[in-house]
């Protein structure tokens, strides 16, 4: 069977650039730099400007990682979008990016709801579509804009300082004769911790979906048991970096680079600690650019290249946790 490999990156922020200090000076907020960069490790991200949707950011990051692969959209035959953060409720982003960037091609388009692990999940669609032959090039992104639904009072402050608005994009195809590309994923999902993180409002199992009521008492802002997920947190990611490795008959020793999800830097810290990673072989983006959920992984592999980090042949372990709780890993070479 034919292996599937990454043959292209790109990522693209906003410009409009959030500091630590910039939320600090919101009164109602009542937090601080130190606070935000003692307990997460992050420094400032970018928040879209008025008008600039989840797609546009899509746009750029996906043009980027078609040309990084040496190929032009007409080469890409099939659409992959993780987000948390749709543009609308319907019809999914991955329509709206088809149409940008691809016009006329009508090629298949599916959004991905999975949240912080949304990019694996898609990467492991991904990789068995390009093994049956079902495709020949896939565009994978990640999205968020997560700015335009953060509470700025005190209520909201644990969230609020966490997320960034941001894309990161690959794009997947057959690997070269004799590369092994994609070794092994493994997903899982916790359902019953879904309301330990999550969105409550607008909800089609509401009716209405949203109210003036739920809006005064901000509802529609995404509520978090920080302490729980960051303990589920550490505890899955290293459990299913470990599973990973077995699935593919690897040592732990054996892994070049470590490309975590992006929630918070003692997360990711003390994920590679356990497991036995040196600092060194980690790759974190968080200080500036905050946790902008799908888009983690691909921005991670970029700043990775950028860094010189990512060879030809390395292995890889990505892993993220998130929202569902959904959890998961792959391992690839490079
Ligand atoms: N500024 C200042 N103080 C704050 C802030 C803030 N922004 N937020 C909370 N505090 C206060 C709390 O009120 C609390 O005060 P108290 O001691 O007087 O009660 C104190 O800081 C400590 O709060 P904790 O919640 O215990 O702080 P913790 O060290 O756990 O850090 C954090 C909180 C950063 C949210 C952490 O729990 C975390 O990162 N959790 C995981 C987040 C995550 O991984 N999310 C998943 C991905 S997102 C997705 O899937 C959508």
């Amino acid at each position: 069977m034919r292996r599937t490999k990454i043959l292209g990156v790109g990522m693209y922020l906003p410009e409009r650039e959030i500091t630590n200090q910039d939320l600090e000076a919101m009164e109602e907020l009542q937090t601080s730099d130190e606070w935000i960069r003692q307990r997460t490790g992050i420094l400032t991200r970018r928040f879209a400007s008025e008008g600039q949707s989840g797609t546009d950011l899509a746009v750029e990051a996906s043009k980027e990682a078609i040309e990084n692969a040496g190929l032009s959209p007409d080469d890409i035959d099939f659409i992959i979008y993780a987000t948390l953060s749709p543009d609308y409720f319907f019809p999914g982003n991955g329509c709206f990016l088809q149409d940008r960037l691809f016009g006329d091609r009508t090629i298949g388009a599916l959004d991905v709801r999975t949240q912080c692990s949304g990019f694996i999940y898609s990467l492991s669609l991904a990789d068995s579509l390009i093994k049956t032959g079902q495709y020949e090039r896939i565009l994978i992104v990640g999205a968020e804009i997560h700015s335009t639904a953060l509470d700025f009072t005190f209520a909201g402050r644990d969230v609020t300082v966490l997320f960034g608005d941001g894309a990161g994009a690959v794009v997947v195809g057959p690997a070269p004769e004799g590369h092994s590309g994609i070794l092994a994923h493994a997903l899982h999902s916790e359902g019953k911790y879904a309301k330990e993180l999550w969105t409550e409002y607008p909800a089609s199992a509401h009716n209405p979906r949203v109210s003036h009521e739920v809006l005064d008492q901000g509802r529609h802002y995404p509520q978090m048991n920080g302490r729980m997920v960051f303990k589920h947190a550490v505890t899955r990611m290293v459990e299913v970096s470990h599973e990973v490795l077995a699935k593919a008959g690897k040592r732990v020793e054996e892994v070049d680079l470590l490309l975590p999800h992006q929630a918070n830097i003692r997360i990711n810290q003390m994920v590679a600690s356990h497991l036995g990673i040196p600092e060194d072989s980690v790759v974190n983006t968080i200080s500036w650019t905050g946790n902008t959920t799908a888009a983690t992984i691909p921005i991670c592999m970029y700043e990775a290249l950028r860094q010189k980090k990512l060879k030809e042949n390395d292995l890889v372990l990505l892993t993220a946790f998130g929202a569902g709780f959904t959890w998961a890993a792959s391992l690839l070479h490079w």
